[in-house]
């Protein structure tokens, strides 16, 4: 059986991976080295430069290429930085239209690296293509989309929205970090690019921060390739060897994380001393529909605003937390708990950042794979 057409849970372990030309280790070696023993100039097996190219490197861009059921992976020092070389495929004058509700280190980096090279962004709610199409115009050149997106969990339909891209030859780039290709595969549903933070449910142990693309397009793998050699922002041996060690069980994870995630919104929805949940599990959630087509679960996000939408109230419940960790970021085995507004969106704007409903009481937990019965009464004692 070809290694091509294993299904997802064989390809997290086998896909695009062979033992070590070395000595047959089954896990690649992590190799330490900037550089690669020449016999003449240009005479090396495959690898010069480790910037270029290294193979513990290639071995998760082999891996990510696999699980995104795409042909050319490349991996980088950053979720970020791996957004920000898909940006350096445009010129100034493009324009870019992007999703509204994402993580602020996103926005950020459209708003405060790239606006003054010249590149325009619009941030749009995509609920609705009519509402993409209006802001798209010759020089549009590419749409961002994040789904499910942070912290709102609202849904994106990426078919419609890939269908809309080829009506107008653009490029579609999906932020696949929420739901990874064990509940969602952009590409298959249309998308040019798919684009990981890495460091969350890819790695999934919070000890690496890397990031990913993946694509099918040769043309597009080159232009990208191009630029994560001469940009220079590649993740180093140890981490590439973390990250694929992390993916090897992304699939027992992830169907951990839904699971509890499941068991914890319907807790949470419950409460009477919850306002609102925001889980695109729920049957009125606005997107769920969309969510159930595209997604095969609902993920481990949940995001929650106490009742009253009290500041005091949110600060004081993720204070008391005790299992779940008060932390930026998300998608370890570990759960944790964020106070959107003040961590990881307090670059956007308080009044963009209202607009989409990130309030000052809004909680986002990340729910972990330990026992659900401890996060549900660490919750317990926390909201009292
Ligand atoms: C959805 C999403 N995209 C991108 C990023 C940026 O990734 P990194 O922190 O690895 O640079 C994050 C980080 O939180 C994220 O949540």
């Amino acid at each position: 059986m070809s290694k091509k057409d294993l299904k997802f849970n064989s390809k997290t372990i086998h896909g695009g991976q062979h033992p070590d030309k070395a000595y047959g280790a089954v896990m690649p070696p992590i190799y330490q080295t900037s550089t690669y023993a020449q016999t003449t100039p240009g005479g090396h097996k495959g690898f010069e430069y480790s910037r270029s190219a290294n193979p513990t490197r290639t071995a998760l861009e082999n891996a990510l290429a696999s699980i995104e059921n795409g042909i050319y992976g490349l991996a980088f020092a950053s979720g970020l930085s791996a957004m920000d070389a898909v940006i350096k495929l445009l010129n100034p004058g493009d324009e870019v239209v992007s999703t509204n509700d994402l993580y602020g280190g996103s926005y950020r980096l459209f708003k405060q690296i790239f606006e003054k090279y010249g590149i325009t962004f619009h941030f749009v709610g995509m609920q609705s293509v009519d509402a993409i199409e209006e802001h798209i115009n010759d020089k549009t050149k590419l749409i961002w989309v994040e789904t499910p997106t942070n912290p709102m969990m609202n849904v994106i339909d990426i078919k419609a929205v890939s269908d809309l891209a080829k009506k107008h030859d653009l490029l579609l780039a999906v932020d696949n970090t929420f739901a990874t290709p064990y509940l969602q595969r952009p590409l298959d549903l249309g998308a040019d690019i798919v684009m990981h933070s890495a460091t969350k449910y890819l790695g999934g142990h919070s000890d690496v921060v890397v990031g990913a693309l993946v694509v099918k397009n040769k043309d597009l793998a080159d232009q990208l390739y191009f630029i994560q050699n001469a940009s220079g922002a590649v993740c180093g041996p140890m981490d590439s060897f973390l990250t694929l060690r992390g993916i090897k069980t992304l699939h027992v994870r992830m169907q951990r994380h839904c699971d509890n995630g499941k068991a914890i919104a319907e807790y949470l929805v419950k409460h009477p001393k919850i306002e609102k949940v925001y889980w695109p599990g729920f049957e009125n959630h606005p997107n769920h529909d969309v969510a159930k087509s595209q997604m095969d679960d609902f993920g481990g996000m949940i995001s929650f605003v106490p009742k009253g939408s009290s500041y005091e109230e949110a600060i004081k419940i993720v204070e008391k937390l005790e299992v779940f960790t008060l932390a930026e970021s998300l998608g370890g085995v570990e759960s944790l708990a964020g106070h959107p507004a003040s961590m990881t969106h307090a670059s956007i704007p308080k009044e963009e950042r209202e607009k989409s409903g990130v309030v000052d009481s809004l909680i986002r937990l990340s729910v972990g794979i330990e026992d659900v019965d401890d996060l549900i009464a660490d919750l317990e004692q926390a909201i009292g």
